[in-house]
This record gives C-alpha cells, sequence and structure tokens, in this order.
C-alpha cells in the first residue's frame, strides 16, 4: 500500500510516520509538509535514508503540487495531520487557520476524489466539541456530542470535520475521521503547555500558568493517538468518527507539579498569568466506540507515560534547540510579554 502522511514533520504526524514506517516494512510512505514553524526535518532524520519513505516539501493548500503528487504516486490511503495547531496563535492570528484546516482539507479531499484512494482520514481533535463544566465529572464527549467550538482554532478544525462529512455523503468519497483528546510525548514542540513546562522548568524560569490552573484536560500518549489511528485507517468503516483517549483527566496544576516533581524542582516556580480568551474548561473522551468496535486500548496511563517523555526533552536538548527558529522567538516573547500577573500573593495562595 502507499500511504500518504501529511504533516509528518509535526509532533504528532512525525511519530506517525516512525510508527509505521518500523511496523510495515512492506508499505511505502509519502510525508507532505510545508515546514512551517512547527514542522522539524530533525524529527524525521532516522527516516529519510529508507527505501520506504520519501519527504516532500510543500503546502496542502497547493493544488498544483498536490494534484501532480497525487497523480504521479497514485496514492491507496491519505492520513491528514497538517494544521495550525495551536490555539494561543489562532486568537493571535485566525486567517491562516482556515486557509491550512479548512481550504487545505479541501484541496486534499478534492485530489482524492480525483485521482481515486481507498482512504482519507482526517486527524482531527476534542476540540470541536467546545468545552464540559468543571463541577460534572460524569459528563464526557461522545461521537454524537454537538459541535460548539470556542477559539478559532477549533472552529476551524470543525469546519473541516464538517467538509469531510459532507465529501462522503455528497461524493462517495471513503472517509474517516477521528477526535483524539491532548496528546504528550516525543517531538513535541515546547510551545504546548508540557514541554513549554519541562523546557522552562530545566531553565529555572517562571512556569506561566494561564487563570488558576483548575481546567482539565485529558491527556494521552503520542503512541496511543498512533495506534489508534493506524486501526481506524485499516479497520474503521467509511464515514464514521472516532474519539481517541484513554481516561486521563488532569488539572494543568496537576500536570505542572507532576513534572516539577520528576525534575525535583520547586513549585515556586509556578507563576499565574493572564488567561488564555475563551478557555475551555475541561476536555473529557468518552472512547467506548473505538474500544468496542476496533478493540483499541491504550498502552500508556498518564502515570506511565510521563516521566519517559520528560526523560524524552532531558535527553534531546539538541532537538529542542534546533526547533527553537525566529518564528518561536518572536512568538514566545509576544505572547508572554506582559501578561504575567503573579496571583499567587494578589489571591493568598500558597504552595
Ligand atoms: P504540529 O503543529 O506539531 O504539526 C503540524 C504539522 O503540519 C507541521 O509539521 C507543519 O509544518 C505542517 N503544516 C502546517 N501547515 C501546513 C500546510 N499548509 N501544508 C503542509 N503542512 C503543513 O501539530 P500536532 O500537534 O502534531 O497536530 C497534528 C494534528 O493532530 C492536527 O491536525 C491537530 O489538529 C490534531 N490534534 C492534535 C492534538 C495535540 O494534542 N497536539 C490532539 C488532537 C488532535
Ligand atoms: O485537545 C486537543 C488539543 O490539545 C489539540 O487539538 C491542539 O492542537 C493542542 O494544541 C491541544 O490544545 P490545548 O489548548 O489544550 O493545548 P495547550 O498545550 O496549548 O494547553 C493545554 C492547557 O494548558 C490549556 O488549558 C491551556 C494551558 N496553558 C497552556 C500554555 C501554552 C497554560 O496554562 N499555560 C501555557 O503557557
Amino acid at each position: 500500500m502507499k500511504i500518504l502522511i501529511t504533516g509528518g514533520a509535526g509532533f504528532i504526524g512525525g511519530n506517525f510516520c516512525h510508527y509505521m514506517v518500523k511496523n510495515y516494512p512492506e508499505d511505502s510512505f509519502v510525508c507532505l509538509d510545508a515546514l512551517t514553524y512547527a514542522g522539524n526535518l530533525e524529527t524525521l532524520k532516522d527516516l529519510l535514508n529508507k527505501p520506504n519513505f520519501q519527504f516532500v516539501k510543500g503546502n496542502i493548500c497547493d493544488t498544483n503540487l498536490v494534484f501532480n503528487l497525487f497523480k504521479k504516486e497514485k496514492f491507496d490511503i491519505v492520513v491528514n495531520f497538517a494544521a495550525e495547531s495551536h490555539v494561543d496563535r489562532s486568537i493571535e492570528n485566525p486567517k491562516i487557520f482556515l486557509e491550512t484546516n479548512i481550504l487545505g482539507v479541501q484541496t486534499l479531499m478534492d485530489a482524492c476524489k480525483k485521482f481515486g484512494i481507498k482512504r482519507y482520514h482526517q486527524v482531527s481533535t476534542d476540540e470541536v466539541y467546545g468545552d464540559l463544566p468543571l463541577d460534572r465529572k460524569d459528563l464526557f464527549f461522545t461521537e454524537s456530542t454537538p459541535l460548539h467550538t470556542s477559539s478559532p482554532y477549533s472552529a476551524s478544525k470543525a469546519a473541516a470535520d464538517l467538509l469531510v462529512m459532507a465529501y462522503h455523503r455528497t461524493f462517495n468519497l471513503p472517509t474517516t475521521i477521528s477526535r483524539c483528546s491532548n496528546n504528550y510525548g516525543p517531538y513535541q514542540f515546547p510551545e504546548k503547555l508540557i514541554p513549554l513546562i519541562i523546557k522552562k522548568a530545566l531553565n529555572n524560569e517562571n512556569l506561566p500558568i494561564y487563570g488558576k490552573g483548575e481546567n482539565v484536560r485529558d491527556w494521552l500518549h503520542v503512541y496511543d493517538h498512533c495506534t489508534a489511528i493506524d486501526l481506524i485507517i485499516r479497520k474503521g468503516k467509511d464515514g464514521e468518527i472516532y474519539n481517541i483517549g484513554g481516561h486521563n483527566e488532569k488539572t494543568n496544576l496537576q500536570v505542572v507539579k507532576e513534572i516539577l516533581k520528576y525534575l525535583n524542582k520547586p513549585e515556586s516556580l509556578i507563576t499565574f498569568v493572564k488567561d488564555r480568551a475563551g478557555h475551555d474548561l475541561r476536555y473529557a473522551i468518552d472512547p467506548s466506540k473505538i474500544t468496542n468496535e476496533l478493540g483499541w486500548k491504550p498502552k500508556y496511563t498518564f502515570e506511565t507515560g510521563i516521566g519517559p517523555s520528560i526523560q524524552w526533552n532531558i535527553d534531546n536538548k539538541k532537538w529542542l534547540k534546533n526547533v527553537e527558529s525566529g518564528e518561536y522567538l518572536r512568538f514566545m516573547e509576544n505572547h508572554y510579554k506582559d501578561n504575567i500577573i503573579d496571583k499567587k500573593e494578589e489571591e493568598g495562595i500558597t504552595y
């Protein structure tokens, strides 16, 4: 089989490329990635000399490039990870999110329609469901939870999901969609909570926690996201949506304290900063469908997965240095510049 992996130089796509090339030596893989600030060829360097792996630099919105690639390679399966993925950046500048996350998906599906495909898989997110209240631990996102987005990022992902469903219904395109909770693990770009906190704690810098740190995320090791997508593209049913998550709900403060404990760093580094606009309160996935229908089970709990992931960041300082480009530094400086409000004293919070 020939498989196109778009966005494979990013965090999850990169892990997926490694997973697939290792587990399916008889298949061949093409990774198409625009190498934006979040994409890094370093992540794929061990794959670049493999005979069944090819990297193509290009934008999924570029119709000529995408159509020529499909015509030449005759893909069986397309797995689309390519996206603008950082919520804070979507608040700063929504336009690129609509271009890549919606129009890019349309371009890919038009190519699938024109050149034929066995499966188009759209990597979506639990953020399309909006959020759940903090005081209703009995509520979870199922595949039929209504879409109710909060940020330009999640709105763009929800729009893409609707477009995928429309291409399935109108053009009979064989599609699947997966909606996963927050990932952590190797090769995660250090603008997302976990690698950011590890990096700053290692440097003894203040750790910026939005609001009171009580927002809840449902954390899944990236390896388990990869095994779930692998199952869906091989055994999932056309037109279906599958939620992916492992019931690992934690408040942001719990996550940060866990990291500090592992690194043996003081909790006094915790610094409360201005809350994210529109900040979703709680995500929690009900993974019954993928568990019951496809037999998926995660390998890691948060407790077993987080230590090795922290250690990966310690052992791979060179990779981290390489991804900190000019654009990354600009965003970090601008985003965290004026919003440090240390509420510890103000609100009488002690650690
Ligand atoms: P990422 O930001 O680390 O990587 C995105 C990749 O896409 C980068 O390599 C980037 O260069 C590439 N890209 C961006 N725009 C492109 C374009 N126009 N054309 C081609 N390539 C382009 O993202 P991630 O965290 O790995 O997320 C991957 C996918 O999974 C996204 O679709 C995201 O919505 C979804 N998702 C992420 C998480 C998470 O916790 N990170 C959870 C659930 C779903
Ligand atoms: O739920 C899946 C989503 O998870 C994916 O669709 C997104 O692509 C991915 O980026 C992630 O979105 P979040 O907004 O949940 O992730 P982030 O790492 O940006 O933030 C996690 C939580 O930590 C969130 O409640 C905001 C908070 N946070 C984040 C940063 C960057 C802080 O408190 N301080 C920070 O500096």
